[in-house]
């Protein structure tokens, strides 16, 4: 029996008819860009994260794109990002032409870490070369970033802020979900992710109607805008009215009906990942280096259950040789990219991604890992550790 990291076909398996179903009925309707599914999908979706507009797009770094776009972010302005996170959370900054500032995390929720964000907006503002703008924090592996003392960082410096879900959609801080605390969440529906489609799929929610507004112009070409056209005459329809540059980015019908069937069951997904990671934490608790932290009245969805050692490459090696996949997010902090070099700004300390980068690896997850095929996954790894 081989192990899967993440296995989609074990979800495939509860609702296989239902998903066949509701791609065969895009197929038949024809609709296939932004089709009844979509519209329905994104009222599905405002509802479950409590924002006011949800609205979808074709992946989740457009989602950032278009957040980053509606802020009027551009050259001159620093945008701080946590250096510990996916390429994709800070990518659009230099084709916005601003500038990204990496910013540590936190040792133990591996999450942007409130007190460096500040030095880091501090170091800005007192070398005056540029505009601290916006904070883009993650929820990294699924925990949400610490919003509450983020977005007071952001009130008082004047600043906006995004919350980059990707891996952590559903996650919550005392039951709110980030757009309590940010202008903005953008989220990925990549098929690996807490919430997947079948194929590229993602979304912006915000409580904001001016963000949401421009948004929905920016994703279809800069479209004339509801707010665009509102009190207007127009002797031409204003459908072909373009008011700002945009971008083409879409949820696929397709990929909304299949979206509608799994957030139906993502809540009891969710509890099945609390079940998974509980086992694992129970069992590795005190064998391992580091298990994961999870703060008081933070709700993580699971995205990853990742581990520490420095001895990496031999712990994956014995994994391996059980039959057990094991991936490693991320090896590379962003601030060591060579590809931000000479356009990017780092906080003063950077030691703690740069340790974390060296010793993380992430063990199997998803919210149908049975428990007999976990009970080899935890005796493989307890083997390492105390042999
Ligand atoms: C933290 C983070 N942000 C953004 C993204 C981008 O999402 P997508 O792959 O849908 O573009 C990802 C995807 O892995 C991610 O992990």
């Amino acid at each position: 029996m081989s192990i899967a990291f993440i296995d989609l076909q074990a979800q495939r398996a509860q609702i296989k008819d239902k998903i066949n179903a509701a791609i065969a009925s895009v197929v038949e309707s024809g609709a296939y860009v932004m089709g009844p599914p979509v519209r329905e999908f994104e009222a599905q979706l405002a509802d479950y994260t409590g924002a006011r507009h949800a609205l979808s797009c074709g992946n989740g770094t457009d989602a950032l794109h278009l957040a980053m776009s509606a802020l009027n972010i551009g050259e001159g302005d620093a945008v701080f990002c946590p250096s510990f996170t996916f390429a994709a959370t800070s990518e659009p900054l230099p084709l916005l032409r601003a500038t990204p500032i990496f910013v540590d995390i936190d040792p133990r929720t591996y999450n942007m870490d409130p007190v460096k964000l500040e030095a880091a907006i501090q170091k800005v503002k007192t070398e005056g070369a540029l505009t601290p703008k916006t904070i883009v924090a993650v929820c990294l592996f699924g925990q949400p970033a610490d919003y509450p003392a983020i977005s007071e960082i952001a009130e008082k410096y004047g600043m906006s802020l995004i919350a980059d879900s990707a891996q952590g959609f559903g996650g919550t801080i005392n039951g709110k979900h980030p757009t309590e605390w940010a202008d903005i969440a953008t989220t990925s529906f990549f098929p690996a992710k807490p919430l997947g489609c079948y194929g590229d799929g993602g979304a912006v929610y915000t409580n904001r109607s001016d963000l949401a507004d421009t948004i929905d112009s920016l994703r279809v070409h800069g479209k004339a805008s509801k707010g665009d056209i509102e009190q207007r005459e127009f002797n031409h329809l204003p459908k072909y009215l373009n008011t700002r540059i945009g971008v083409n980015s879409r949820l696929d019908t397709i990929q909304a009906a299949i979206l509608i069937e799994k957030l139906a069951i993502f809540s009891a997904e969710v509890e099945k990942r609390q079940v998974v990671a509980e086992r694992y934490t129970t069992a590795l608790d005190n064998i391992v280096d580091a298990t994961p932290y999870v703060k008081d009245g933070y709700r993580s969805v699971w995205a990853q259950y990742t581990i520490e050692t420095p001895e990496r490459d031999r712990f994956q090696e014995h994994m391996k040789k059980h039959g057990i996949p094991t991936a490693v997010y991320y090896p590379i902090p962003l601030h060591q990219q060579p590809c931000y070099e000479g356009i990017s700004e780092n906080g003063d300390d950077l030691s703690v991604s740069n340790d974390k980068a060296g010793k993380v690896v992430s063990l199997p997850m998803h919210p149908y890992l049975e428990e007999d095929t976990q009970r080899t996954i935890i005796n493989a790894v307890a083997d390492f550790f105390k042999g």
